[in-house]
């Protein structure tokens, strides 16, 4: 052992990596939102960072702020362009303000299931949109799977009509904001770290999150239950800072590259088994799960995809016929 891999042991057991940095070594921070523990995202960002750091000790190290405890989703973005923060992978959401394209993923019922959305981010679409914000000063790494989506809400959600009226906090997309007005609900944009709070004291009525999210940050336990809709993706993209990327001395930059592809890789095969173990975490500790009939799931495919309509023309009909080609 030595005193860099006891402390590195020592952070990944209590859930945030504060490696220690040697003198010399290039630091980089990575930013997200999410817990550690049962999540796609924290058990991916914490799998990085232990590679890099023994892998590249001497020349870099990484350091992991989980739990936006670093940055929101609405700050981070800004903080990489400043150079305050190297790496972070907001959910896919997020990038509507930079390109439209990313919107396809928002749009409920485009993909049948994760296998269908990694083909579509394996395929040419997804490889151009890595590279789509290097203008913005922008640089996609590779694409982090979490899960489906699935609605909760304060009363039980059986069919669309039960959301009409409700407020829901969703992500600051147009497109989920659309989808909401869709079921005549009330959307509000409101940054992850508060949902929590705002579902506890009725700020906000319901939300719509995968399981590792509904598990992760309690909500089931201040909601009346979950539906399982799987209307829609919740992934995201590692992502960094053109400048600093093409920046980097060569050998540096192909060995990150290479790590960042192989958790990529890795931890995406076994997505759907932390998805599954996160549903299941729900229900032994007292959540609600409510099934569709195919009929009601039916239900809600009808009320929400004509939001489709609204935002074609910026997606790109190239981009949604690629990916409807996929769920075939
Ligand atoms: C959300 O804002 O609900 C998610 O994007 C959080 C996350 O990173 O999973």
């Amino acid at each position: 052992f030595t005193a860099a891999s006891v402390a590195l042991t020592l952070s990944v057991s209590a859930g945030a990596v504060a490696a220690a940095c040697d003198d010399g070594e290039m630091v980089i921070k990575f930013s997200h939102v999410t817990n550690t523990d049962k999540h796609p995202k924290g058990i991916a960002a914490s799998l990085l960072a232990e590679r890099v750091n023994a892998e590249m000790d001497g020349k870099a190290c990484m350091e992991v702020f989980p739990n936006s405890t670093l940055y929101d989703d609405d700050q981070v973005l800004e903080a990489m362009l400043q150079g305050d923060v190297q790496m972070a992978a907001p959910s896919l959401s997020k990038f509507e303000a930079f390109t439209k394209q990313f919107q396809i993923f928002d749009l409920p019922f485009m993909f049948v299931n994760i296998d269908a959305v990694d083909k579509f981010q394996q395929g040419e679409k997804g490889e151009a949109l890595k590279n789509s914000m290097q203008r913005r000063g922008l640089q996609g790494l590779g694409f982090w799977h979490n899960g489906m989506k699935q609605m909760s809400a304060n009363k039980p959600l059986e069919m669309p009509g039960d959301a009409k009226g409700l407020k829901f906090r969703v992500q600051p997309s147009d497109v989920i904001v659309a989808q909401f007005e869709q079921l005549e609900a009330s959307p509000q944009p409101m940054a992850f770290s508060e949902v929590y709070g705002a579902l506890q004291t009725g700020v906000v009525d319901g939300q719509e999150n995968t399981w590792s999210n509904i598990y992760g940050q309690k909500f089931f336990e201040v909601q009346d239950g979950s539906t399982e809709t799987n209307h829609g993706v919740l992934d995201y993209l590692v992502v960094t800072g053109s400048d600093w990327w093409e920046g980097l001395d060569p050998e540096i930059r192909d060995q990150l590259a290479t790590i960042v592809e192989e958790v990529t890789a890795e931890r995406n095969a076994a997505v759907n088994e932390v998805d599954m173990e996160a549903r299941q975490a729900i229900l032994d500790a007292g959540g609600v799960i409510r099934e569709l009939t195919p009929e009601q799931r039916q239900a809600w495919v009808d009320a929400m995809k004509p939001v489709w309509a609204q935002f074609e023309e910026g997606v790109g009909a190239d981009n949604i016929a690629a990916a409807q080609e996929i769920n075939e």
